[in-house]
């Protein structure tokens, strides 16, 4: 039963085709469905895509009841079942209730500050590596380079594995992947994975690469145990003496796999994309750099300083959140702030859209860091900026990305200047997330900036 008791309200529905409905915008415009949805309906709007009635949620009030208010009514849905191929039935963002709650507990303690300080020395190093690995004039597409450092970063971090070497056949795994969870979650009748297509073939062999990858590391770790999460996974025990499943494993490990490097690699590159095309943040970002950090690489202790550097990393998620969609189901027919919503309904609510209010963020389009200038986002309402969701199922990383994403910024920010060629055309590719067409940068490389002067308190 739900416990909403506000007068009823009918939920607009758009003007759409009959039969297809809106397939044709979900399916190759879908950004621009969601914003036409969010400037037509002002809390909540209706569409079809094929038989399938979607709710895009578009006022923060709502999706505040949806995701945390009458949290326990909802699950993730349909449409995220399209992640069970490469994360597995068990992955915590599917599985709901006290399973969920009872495995996140397991998950949490790798995400403590407390451990996190530890792990920005390796997110450091890997960048600084990365960058030194390039060469004067040399093109780099950004969209291939990071996501080969982000998992680096986590596989170290978290598995206590170097992936250096596996990274690119790993990453071009991972592309074919979610390729194909894009295809899935936005095909009205998708083909079953066992049948001999190309695409399946080529879908098959990749999942394998990934899911082998996991249980080799597993078996690694049950060999060798460390002090990373994956070892204390393994060797958790509960009060009659039972551990997780093999399945349980394997999922965590792929699902903390996938979560935790492709968003933060989406997010570095839009960031890169918006400070090519906003000089000026461009060079205030180098100034801080230069003067905080001059020539050595940061550490956990200098990330309060860096506080523009993390300006310009949340400003580029509210404009490109690499988790734009974030989907919900009713787990009985249920009512929401007087609206009905039923078991069929798939629920969308998108950060893109909701960090598009022009009431909350003026000239939404406009790509300011100074947003986020600690009052200026003291002024505004808790959850109107969600790139990492909100309620029992916030994105576990949440830290650990903004931290990353400080840290890799700034080693490179430091250690090279990137120019983008000329005419160059990017796209959003709105699949399971928000990634980015190609995008080219030339490096040069910076001279060496002094060391910043130590303070010398007088006597
Ligand atoms: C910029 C980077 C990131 C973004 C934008 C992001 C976004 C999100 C979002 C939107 C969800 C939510 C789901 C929902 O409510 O249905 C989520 C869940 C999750 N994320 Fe992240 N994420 C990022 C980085 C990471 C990292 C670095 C890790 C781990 C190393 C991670 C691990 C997870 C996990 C385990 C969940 C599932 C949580 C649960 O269902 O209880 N994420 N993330």
């Amino acid at each position: 039963m739900s416990t909403d008791v506000s007068p009823s309200k009918q939920i607009p529905h758009i003007r759409e085709l009959p039969l297809l409905g809106s397939f044709r915008d979900f399916t190759g415009d879908r950004l621009g469905l969601f914003m036409r949805i969010s400037q037509e309906c002002p809390e909540i709007g209706a569409f079809q895509v094929g038989p399938m009635r979607m709710l895009l949620i578009t006022s923060g009030q709502l999706a505040q009841s949806v995701l945390i208010n009458q949290a326990d009514e909802f699950f993730s849905g349909k449409l995220l079942q399209a992640l069970v191929p490469l994360m597995g039935a068990r992955n915590l963002i599917i599985i709901h209730g006290d399973e969920h709650r009872q495995q996140r507990k397991l998950l949490a303690p790798a995400f403590q500050p407390r451990r996190l300080s530890d792990f920005a020395a390796v997110m450091a190093d890997y960048a600084a590596q990365m960058v030194a690995g390039w060469a004067e004039g040399e093109v780099i597409d950004i969209t291939e380079q990071m996501p080969l450092v982000t998992m680096r970063v986590v596989g170290k971090t978290l598995f206590d594995v170097d992936f250096k070497h596996e990274a690119r056949e790993l990453n071009d795994a991972m592309t074919v992947s979610v390729d194909y969870l894009d295809y899935l979650s936005s095909s009205l009748v998708p083909l079953p994975l066992s049948w001999p297509t190309p695409r399946n073939a080529r879908t098959r062999r990749a999942l394998a690469t990934i899911r082998n990858q996991q249980t080799a590391i597993i078996e690694e770790r049950r060999r060798n145990p460390g002090k990373d999460m994956l070892s204390s996974l393994i060797g958790f025990r509960d009060e009659n003496g039972q551990g997780l499943t093999d399945e349980q494993l394997r999922d965590h490990a792929s699902t903390i796999f996938v979560a935790g490097h492709e968003t933060v690699a989406i997010g570095m590159s839009w960031t890169w994309y918006l400070l090519q095309h906003n000089p000026e943040v461009y060079a205030k970002l180098r100034q801080e750099v230069d003067s905080v950090l001059g020539g050595r690489l940061p550490t956990a202790e200098d990330l309060p300083k860096l506080s523009y550097t993390l300006q310009v990393v949340k400003e580029a998620m509210r404009l490109y959140p690499p988790g734009y969609i974030i989907s919900r189901a009713p787990l009985h027919d249920t009512r929401v702030n007087g609206y009905e919503m039923k078991t069929s309904d798939t629920l969308l609510i998108s950060p893109y859209t909701l960090h598009r209010n022009p009431e909350l963020y003026p000239e939404p389009e406009k790509f300011l860091p100074e947003r986020f200038a600690p009052e200026a986002e003291k002024a505004r309402p808790r959850y109107s900026y969600i790139p990492f969701s909100a309620g029992p199922h916030t994105c576990l990383g949440n830290f650990f990305a903004l931290m990353e994403a400080q840290l890799l910024l700034s080693v490179m920010v430091q250690r090279v200047n990137l120019e983008a060629l000329p005419n160059q055309k990017v796209v959003a590719h709105p699949g399971v997330s928000l990634r980015m067409s190609s995008y080219k940068l030339r490096v040069s490389r910076r001279a060496p900036v002094e060391r910043p002067q130590a303070h010398v308190a007088s006597a």
